[in-house]
């Protein structure tokens, strides 16, 4: 690893006042910048900064810091979550960049994501494709099953882990050019439609989420899989053509 060091660098941020308001780039320099700092701390970093000249600090998405939440969403140099593959802003650190550099950051665009406030999107959408199906009801009588009594076949298990890896970054949707959600709803819709406790539910479900994604104002998928190459958690398309068959089995049923 290289060994750590300050860096200056100039930043190019997207303001927005509010979803209604037109945005604009604003130009920030930012000194003695640690390369062992991660990307959002770099901007708490010139939010102190912005604090101390009395300007407004610039708003931005994140939880847990782990790349484990998906809230941490921004568009680095044109690219989600930035030049690194497979991981969140959260996880990005700044000896990605060099001393000098100019980093352009901006929201993730999408007509389904509408801009809160600078760099922070709504994407409640996505909540709203969940609660229309991503989830197994269970009868609380009392006679209900054990989950871990079920036999499932290990490629199955492995298929549906991998699905459930997603996290609801959006990333996605903000990569395709259509807009699309597909590839977050097919690893939902698979998370469940691989393991038997998801199967008696399997028709509704993709029915129901289908259906709202579709609502939510996202675009169609075109296979070109920039969505796949952009997922921080490596979902692979195989959930779109996954969820495009139990789609077909639910209306043929
Ligand atoms: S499929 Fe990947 S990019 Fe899309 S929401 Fe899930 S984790 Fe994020
Ligand atoms: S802040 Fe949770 S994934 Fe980045």
């Amino acid at each position: 690893m290289a060994s750590s060091k300050n860096i200056n660098i100039n930043l190019k941020v997207w303001r927005q006042k509010n979803a209604k308001t037109q945005g604009a780039m604003e130009t920030y320099s930012l000194a003695d910048v640690s390369t062992d700092s991660s990307f959002l701390e770099m901007l708490d970093q010139l939010n102190e900064q912005l604090i101390g000249e009395k300007k407004e600090p610039v708003a931005f998405d994140h939880d847990c810091r782990e790349g484990i939440c998906g809230m941490c969403s921004l568009f680095i140099n044109g690219q989600a979550h930035g030049p690194e593959m497979g991981v969140t802003t959260c996880q990005l650190h700044m000896r990605k960049f060099k001393d000098g550099d100019t980093i352009y950051v901006e929201p993730f665009r999408s007509k389904a994501f509408p801009v809160i406030k600078d760099l922070m999107v709504d994407r409640s959408s996505f909540d709203r494709i969940q609660q229309a199906g991503g989830f197994v009801s269970v009868n609380t009588s009392g006679n209900t099953q054990d989950a871990n009594n079920i036999p499932v076949p290990k490629h199955d298990a492995d298929r549906a882990f991998e699905a459930a890896a997603c996290i609801g970054c959006g990333a996605c949707v903000a990569t395709c050019k259509n807009g699309s959600a597909m590839l977050f709803v097919g690893a939902k819709v698979s998370q469940y439609a691989l393991l038997p406790q998801g199967k008696i539910e399997a028709a509704t479900r993709v029915q129901n989420m289908v259906r709202q994604m579709d609502e939510e104002g996202f675009g169609n998928c075109t296979n070109t899989g920039a969505c796949e190459i952009e997922c921080p958690k490596g979902i692979s398309l195989e959930n779109i053509a996954r969820m495009n068959r139990e789609y077909l089995k639910a209306t043929l049923e």
